[in-house]
């Protein structure tokens, strides 16, 4: 188990520490106090670049060899940052070509990190060549464990520029998929306002215009914007694989937030990272929502630096960021229990950003694990130092684990790409809150959920969720047959199937290329405004605790071979179905034909665990948040409080409690955001009750 900081020993030299006869002086005491708070870990170097080839050739990466050297005087191992997130300003000067050009045209400055245009040939091979230089410099340091790839690639909105590179690049690649122009202009519809194009340089990129792009146009824009992203992160894991084989690669990730297929980078990849904001007070759900469509991305071939099989936390903010409008401290405990939110949901690394707050630049108020004092009795430090103890104390447990999730929810970049575009029937529909509505409801239950891409093996999941996969292209609609044909239980809703891959309808009714399996077709849907709702009639033993609204999307749905669940209860398609159920071989297939509220999904969920055989992994109060890591001879719980009163728990057979070593029976009050790790022993199996 890694437990760390992220760590900028460039900004710790005299005159901001250090003296000027031993300027790098401080970078000791920042060792030893690393080691008083069990770290064993750092990430450093992503914005060094300037610093370590401040003139064209000449490199010196000297200084991060003291810095890793001093590190590992203390016994603590360096996962080095490519530097590429960050040109230095002389390449900007000598290639002003490279600075990313605007939808409008406008050419975004230097002065800032990721001010660049990822389809610059020139800043394509100034990458290269810093990163082999690094790889050559540092790539046999012994303390060296992993390198992490540019730091937020995508970040600031710079996946797209519209520069002349990409431009060509745009046309090479539309050339290699569609072959022909013939092709291209059929696929694309642009017969659509007349907008035929008779060569690939006449394709335009979709920059500013009176009005919108052709959407099919637009769609393959974020597939070759993504295409790149992958390309450059891809090209740099393949020069650090050649130069440092036995170091793993990774990069940092946001929760599939940035305009990239985060799937096709995890592959380029041999470990995922992520960056975690809990000091943002989001919900629970939200968070362990997040962490888990992140842990997803990659589900075979990881290698981490351990060998476990998880993903790393390589960015927990170490308290309030510096970006919102209001910056609040996070309150005392909080950090901590989002770090075992983090670890109980697979992470096998924690990094805090950052080591210590900087006396200069946009982040010298942001939170960190000492203050601009640096004091070791400051309240971060001491909740990290105590962190750090426990984790010390969990490792060996926790070797091995991980998280086997027994639901799934589908989710494709193509189709949010789809759906973000405008001209939707409902502007009023999200699909990161469907989503998160059957999330709440699983993850309330203390039910695991994995993500996947509707293209995944999916046998392996009891139950599959498919909400609003308006994109579906003909291998997906095969995968999704396939699991139910064998015995999987699928739930998809209204939204799904209106377009193929190409972003064409279909003329074979909705959902495209499912009709079949859930027995029906869609024929019209209809939109309410925010504010309307119709309501839902329950046949059969559909338990309901509430009078379920239909909001937003009212699907018509004509009724061919399947069950109906429920109907609508008014307007003109009072008493139609709304929702179904088709066995299609050895499985099941439900329709939700419309959006409800919260309770609809909570009764869903209750339903489905019993249809499905579906256990919840214990049963604990309300507003405790359960996870279990496994491995085939052990099983480790996890339980955390989120809110700020005790909450009681009842143990009717002795536990015991990893961090004090107690054994526990009868009740038990869990603190304020507080955490239980505890084991499932053999001789007393574990039964919690309400
Ligand atoms: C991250 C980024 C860091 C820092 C941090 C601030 O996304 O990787 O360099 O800017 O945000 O919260």
């Amino acid at each position: 188990m890694y437990f760390g900081v992220d760590y900028h020993p460039e900004q710790w030299v005299y005159p901001y520490a250090g003296t000027s006869a031993n300027p790098e002086g401080a970078w000791q005491h920042d060792a030893e106090l690393m080691q008083m708070a069990g770290i064993n870990v750092v990430r450093m170097g992503e914005f060094t670049w300037g610093l370590c080839e401040q003139a064209e050739g000449k490199y010196d990466f000297s200084w991060l060899k003291r810095a890793m050297d001093i590190l590992g005087k203390a016994g603590i191992k360096v996962v080095l940052a490519t530097p590429t997130a960050a040109p230095p300003i002389w390449l900007t000067k000598q290639h002003p070509e490279i600075l990313p050009v605007d939808e409008r045209g406008l050419v975004k400055h230097e002065g800032t990190r990721r001010a660049v245009c990822l389809n610059s040939d020139v800043f394509w091979n100034h990458s290269k060549r810093i990163v082999e230089n690094m790889a050559k410099a540092l790539g046999t340091h012994p303390q060296l464990i992993a390198w992490q790839i540019d730091n937020g690639v995508g970040g600031h909105f710079t996946e797209a520029s519209f520069n002349e590179d990409t431009c060509r690049d745009w046309h090479g690649w539309l050339e290699a998929k569609y072959e022909t122009i013939e092709r291209l202009n059929e696929l694309m519809g642009l017969r659509h306002w007349g907008q035929l194009v008779s060569s690939w340089a006449e394709v335009p990129m979709p920059m500013s215009a009176p009005t919108l792009h052709n959407p099919a146009l637009v769609l393959d824009w974020c597939r070759f914007c993504s295409d790149t992203i992958v390309g450059f992160v891809r090209m740099q894991a393949e020069v650090l694989h050649e130069l440092t084989p036995k170091c793993p690669v990774t990069t940092n990730l946001r929760p599939l937030l940035h305009r990239f297929d985060h799937f096709d980078l995890a592959e380029a990849i041999d470990f995922v990272s992520i960056e975690s904001t809990a000091a943002l007070k989001a919900k629970s759900a939200e968070l362990a929502c997040e962490i888990d469509m992140l842990r997803s991305l990659k589900k075979t071939a990881i290698r981490t630096p351990d060998g476990d099989r998880g993903f790393w936390v390589i960015e927990q903010k170490a308290g309030n960021v510096s970006w919102q409008d209001v910056n609040s401290l996070v309150r005392p405990g909080v950090l901590r229990m989002f770090a075992y939110q983090l670890v109980s949901r697979g992470a096998t690394a924690i990094l805090f950003f950052r080591w210590r707050q900087p006396r200069f630049g946009t982040e010298k108020f942001h939170g960190s694990v000492l203050a601009h004092n640096a004091r070791s009795d400051g309240r971060v430090f001491k909740e990290v130092a105590q962190l750090g103890d426990e984790m010390k104390l969990l490792a060996p447990a926790l070797k091995d684990t991980y998280v086997q999730a027994d639901t799934c929810i589908l989710y494709s970049h193509d189709n949010e790409w789809v759906l973000q575009q405008p001209n939707q029937p409902n502007k009023f529909f999200n699909l990161r809150e469907h989503i998160q509505l059957f999330y709440n409801a699983l993850h309330d239950r203390n039910i695991l959920v994995d993500f996947a891409r509707p293209i995944e093996d999916l046998s392996r999941y009891k139950l599959v969720f498919a909400p609003s996969l308006h994109l579906l292209s003909a291998g997906e609609a095969d995968r999704l047959k396939l699991y139910v044909q064998n015995g999987g239980t699928l739930v998809s809703t209204f939204n799904t199937g209106l377009v193929d891959e190409h972003n064409l309808a279909p003329d074979t009714g909705y959902p495209h290329d499912l009709t079949d399996l859930f027995g029906l077709e869609v024929v019209e849907f209809d939109q309410l405004p925010a504010g309307e709702e119709n309501h839902l009639t329950f046949k059969g033993t559909f338990p309901t605790s509430h009078l379920h609204p239909a909001r937003l999307w009212c699907d018509l749905i004509e009724p061919k071979e399947c069950q109906i669940l429920a109907t609508y209860a008014k307007d003109f398609y009072a008493g139609h179905p709304a929702m179904t159920m088709h066995t299609f071989g050895l499985g099941k297939a439900i329709y939700i034909g419309t959006l409800s509220h919260q309770h609809f999904y909570n009764d869903l969920v209750t339903w489905l665990r019993q249809l499905c055989n579906l256990h919840p992994l214990l049963k604990v109060p309300d507003n405790v948040e359960v996870s279990l890591r496994q491995k085939a001879d052990g099983k480790v719980f996890f339980l955390l409080n989120h809110q700020n009163s005790p909450l009681r728990l009842q143990f009717y057979k002795p536990m015991h409690d990893f961090l004090t070593g107690n054994t526990f029976s009868g009740n038990y009050d869990l603190q304020p955001h507080g955490v239980l790790v505890l084991d499932e022993h053999p001789a007393h199996k574990e039964e919690m009750v309400k």
